[in-house]
């Protein structure tokens, strides 16, 4: 399926912003995010992500500023999973530490002390970044996920990249993605993985 309407990115994480009008712009597609569509942050947006897996947590965010504006919508629901902790934060890594009331780097710096609390008497530190994209248009709906398996340093490691990466130690890129560029971390990543899966099978 082609779209020749700009698509919208609905996500308000400057991180994520930066990574996916990358992967967008490499595939030659147009995109608009939230706030260039003009679309104010709203209470209820809070609410959507309600949802126990990534998939459907992706697709809740797409239908929502989908049925809002009526543009081509694409989002993603993504988060980090390690294996000594049964799989979390999963998709409670926005919210794992709690801090209801920080946002941006502070709130990141939360959620890493946390990880390091919960890993600190752990010996396995094997984990991966999962990420849902979804995208919803009128009357269609995709979502496909992308993964990347790594492990998590107990020191931080170079200032890319957003929320875990500086602690994310990539098998494949041997370097944190907090050490490697915006261009490296797309080639490998979940984010890059799911939405490049999305596009080769549906655009
Ligand atoms: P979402 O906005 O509900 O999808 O939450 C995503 C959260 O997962 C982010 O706030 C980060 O804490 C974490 N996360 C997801 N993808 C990445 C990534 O590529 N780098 C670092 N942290 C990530």
């Amino acid at each position: 399926m082609a779209s020749e309407a700009p698509f919208l990115i609905a996500t308000r994480s400057e991180g994520k912003l930066r990574e996916l009008n990358g992967i967008l712009a490499t595939a030659g597609l147009r995109a608009v995010n939230l706030s260039q569509a003009m679309i104010e942050p709203t209470a209820a947006e809070e609410h959507i992500e309600t949802f126990d897996t990534f998939e459907e947590n992706a697709l809740a965010k797409a239908r929502y500023f989908h049925a809002l504006t009526g543009m081509p919508t694409l989002a993603d629901d993504s988060g980090l999973c390690v294996d000594s902790l049964g799989g979390e934060p999963g998709v409670w890594s926005r919210r794992f530490s709690g801090r209801d009331d920080l946002s941006g780097q502070d709130l990141d710096d939360a959620n890493n002390a946390k990880l390091m609390a919960e890993l600190a008497d752990k010996t396995d530190l094997r984990a991966e970044y999962k990420c849902a994209a979804a995208f919803v248009g009128d009357g269609v709906e995709f979502v496909e996920m992308g993964e990347v398996r790594g492990e998590i340093v107990r020191s931080p490691r170079g200032e890319n990249g957003f929320g875990y990466d500086p602690y994310f130690l990539s098998s494949e890129l041997g370097m944190t993605f907090g050490e490697a560029t915006t261009e490296a971390k797309e080639l490998i990543s979940h984010r890059g993985r799911a939405i490049r899966a999305l596009i080769e099978k549906h655009f």
